[in-house]
């Protein structure tokens, strides 16, 4: 079902590109990279900066403090952490990016407890609650959409779960379910959340963007120690609408004309439009006996991590379609093997996915395992 929006702004059904990030950018965000030279001090940058965070907020569905960092999201992984210094912090776990990130937390030299999820499970709401019962945590971190295994957990659920059990912060990597399916801040009681910009924000790689929530300001102003993403300090510049350090400029103009492309096709028609790719891809892979990785109900909307039908190589599958100019994901770290994963997320259309999916049906056939 194709709406009268044309995500792609002008390349209908003719995107190639289908990595879980980074993803395909349409050409007017492109050129509003080479926007010229202005200085991040000046009245221009002024000018351009003044409602991005307000617009931003909207994407986040919060009426919270939203700023921008010249960042990979895993930067943030680390402000997230550092802004609230929590003395504990209960990870959890379900794929690779999330073992990261409480490896990440460990780096910093934070103490840690990790409650494992097998990979490609969504992680049990009542497991969080019982292990808030076992220990005191000030800070749990959890990812959101794994993109390593395509598995989407119950935020909500999960947020209800540490609210109700304890006062424990929740940090959430929303990376690949922002501006793709639903992530609702406030209304969620999420604490910080934070996303990089090359996923379903579709913009070129290299800006992050996060959301902290009230509580989380007044605590960290006593506790914080970040230095780079020191969240007071973002919160200073943003009076001026401005950034504490020189931010890449060409991002910010990107984001200026991606946000009015975003709230143009409404946040409920960008999660609709993500949410028919997954279907399209449940229905195709399903009559090809291409086997899901996660289980029903707890499929991200913006990447499938499928194990190819008996007799099909994942990895020659990848290959082979690359053949035909399509590029689409292979198995992440312990999977690589065994899976391929397409992401569908961002300016992406339903016509260049069946495209996609015809291409593999083709390719299958000379991918023998
Ligand atoms: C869920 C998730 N979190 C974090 C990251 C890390 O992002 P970055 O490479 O921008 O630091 C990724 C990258 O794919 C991701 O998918």
């Amino acid at each position: 079902m194709t709406t009268a929006f044309d995500p792609t702004g002008g390349s209908p059904g003719q995107v190639k590109f289908f990595l879980p990030g980074p993803v395909w950018v349409r050409r007017g965000v492109r050129e509003a990279m080479a926007h010229e030279a202005i200085g991040h001090r000046g009245k221009a940058f002024a000018d351009l900066y003044a409602d991005i965070p307000s617009r931003l907020a909207q994407v986040f569905r919060t009426r919270g403090f939203v700023f921008t960092a010249t960042s990979a999201a895993t930067g943030l992984w680390e402000a997230a952490l550092l802004n609230l210094a929590p003395e504990r912090v209960l990870a959890i776990a379900s794929g690779a990016f999330s073992e990261r990130w409480a490896q990440c937390a460990r780096d910093l030299g934070f103490a840690v407890d990790v409650l494992e999820s097998p990979w490609g499970s969504p992680v049990d709401p009542d497991a969080v609650t019982a292990a808030l019962k076992k220990a005191r945590y000030d800070a749990v971190t959890l990812v959101h959409s794994e993109t390593s295994t395509g598995t989407l957990n119950d935020l909500e659920a999960i947020a209800r779960a540490v609210r109700a059990g304890s006062e424990a912060f929740v940090l959430a990597d929303v990376v690949t379910s922002l501006a793709g399916s639903p992530v609702e801040s406030d209304a969620w009681g999420v604490d910080f959340a934070l996303a990089g910009s090359q996923k379903a924000l579709a913009l070129p790689p290299g800006l992050g963007v996060a959301f902290a929530s009230d509580r989380y300001r007044a605590l960290s102003r006593e506790r914080s120690r970040a230095h780079y993403l020191r969240l007071s300090e973002a919160e200073a510049f943003a009076e001026k609408h401005q950034t504490p350090y020189t931010p890449s400029t060409p991002h910010l103009f990107a984001l200026d004309v991606q946000l009015d492309h975003i709230l143009a096709e409404t946040l409920e028609g960008r999660w609709a439009r993500h949410d028919a790719m997954r279907r399209r891809v449940e229905l195709w892979a399903a009559e090809r006996s291409h086997v899901f990785a996660p289980a029903v109900g707890a499929r991200s909307w913006t990447v499938s991590c499928l194990k190819p039908r008996s007799g099909v190589s994942s990895e020659a599958l990848v290959a082979k379609v690359k053949e035909n100019g399509f590029t689409i994901g292979g198995g992440y770290g312990k999977w690589k093997p065994s899976t391929f994963r397409i992401g569908h997320m961002g300016d992406v259309d339903l016509a260049s996915l069946e495209t996609l999916l015809s291409a593999l049906d083709a390719a299958a056939g000379d991918a023998a395992a």
